[in-house]
């Protein structure tokens, strides 16, 4: 018998986790579903994604942008451009505006203040940055300038296996879990997450990642399965290095990934919880649909303009060009429709 749902610990995740019966996946995913609908409701809201740059000086041995990720067309977007995408952001009705990017130096803090200042006057939306581990410095003149919330996903909480996927930088060791408490004092909304089934994540660390997501008391909790990009470490020999043992090793599938889903929202019963691109790839016919109905309440569109849309896969797959942004939008609406639920309005903060 699985534990009960009403009082989960980090023993009765780890337990759910690796459970396999229908009759009680069921019931895991009644249970999530109605713990999102009391503490968040039925709006799902619609966050418009811009993806600013695909610059990165970080080596992040998953991701297909990561500066060891092999030679490839780099571009920033100009001012501008950026604000063209806030715009259409706001024709759409999204209530929050997401600037997400590779970590780069040369989108500096004033460019960015400047970005996030005209954003606000222009369209009033949230604003929600991603722009990897900038320094408090950044950070301080983004949110003075008006940004509201901040993700960086911690990935996982081994710290051993965090220290092989997130090499340092010359003289600076990579800290987000630090990063994301200073972040909350500074007065952000933080966001964080899991990619789920990276080699070496086990069941154990995995249960220990959603009980810190509650540890944290993280506002938006990101969560998708580890699609292997091409070129990078992961996906070649430090991935087989790092494996776990059969049975240990997590999968990176989709039921793995709702598990995780239901069992967050469950145990951060009021936090924000999209539903992926990542899921959305590996099962494109309903992996959205799933996520909305096993916890999640967010999704992303893309707003990016196309030519650099397909310049930004940090997974495969993950550049979907044939799609215009209105397309994106007007099918992310019809989802959240025909599952009953309603468009989000305003910000939809967890605290706003
Ligand atoms: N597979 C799945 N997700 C990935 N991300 C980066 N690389 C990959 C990958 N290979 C995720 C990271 C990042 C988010 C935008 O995409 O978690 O935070």
């Amino acid at each position: 018998m699985p534990p009960a749902l009403d009082h989960l610990d980090r023993d009765g995740i780890r337990a759910w986790l690796t459970e396999d019966d229908s009759a009680a996946l069921d019931a895991l995913w009644r249970r999530a579903d109605r713990v999102r609908r009391a503490h968040v409701g039925n709006e799902v809201h619609l966050r418009g994604l811009v993806e600013v740059t695909n610059y990165c000086v970080r080596e992040c041995a998953y991701c297909g942008i990561a500066a060891c990720a092999g030679p490839l067309p780099r571009y920033r977007m100009t001012h501008d451009e950026i604000l063209e995408c806030a715009r259409q952001g706001r024709d759409f009705g999204f209530g929050t505006l997401v600037l997400q990017g590779g970590e780069d130096p040369g989108v500096t803090r004033a460019f960015m203040a400047d970005v996030v200042r005209a954003i606000k006057q222009e369209t009033g939306a949230a604003i929600t940055l991603s722009l990897g581990e900038r320094s408090d410095e950044d950070l301080r003149a983004w949110r003075e300038a008006g940004a509201d919330r901040y993700l960086l996903r911690f990935e996982t909480t081994d710290l051993a296996l965090y220290r092989r996927i997130h090499p340092s930088l010359a003289g600076t060791v990579s800290d987000r879990f630090g990063r994301l408490l200073r972040m909350r004092e500074m007065g952000y909304e933080i966001g964080t997450g899991v990619m789920i089934g990276i080699p070496g994540q086990t069941w154990d660390t995995l249960a220990d990642d959603i009980w810190a997501f509650r540890g944290y008391d993280i506002d938006m909790i990101g969560i998708g399965p580890y699609l292997p990009s091409p070129r990078t470490p992961l996906a070649g020999a430090l991935g087989q290095e790092l494996a776990a043992a059969p049975g240990e090793q997590v999968a990176n599938d989709e039921l793995t990934t709702l598990k995780t889903m239901a069992l967050t929202r469950i145990v951060c019963p009021d936090t924000n919880i999209p539903s992926t691109t990542a899921l959305s790839i590996l099962d494109p016919s309903a992996g959205r649909a799933n996520g909305l109905c096993r916890g999640a309440n967010v999704i992303m569109p893309n707003l990016t303009p196309p030519e650099y849309r397909v310049l930004y896969e940090i997974y495969p797959g993950k550049a979907a060009v044939h799609e215009t942004a209105q397309a994106l939008a007007d099918g992310a609406v019809s989802l959240i429709t025909t599952l009953g639920r309603t468009v989000g309005s305003g910000p939809g903060g967890r605290r706003s």
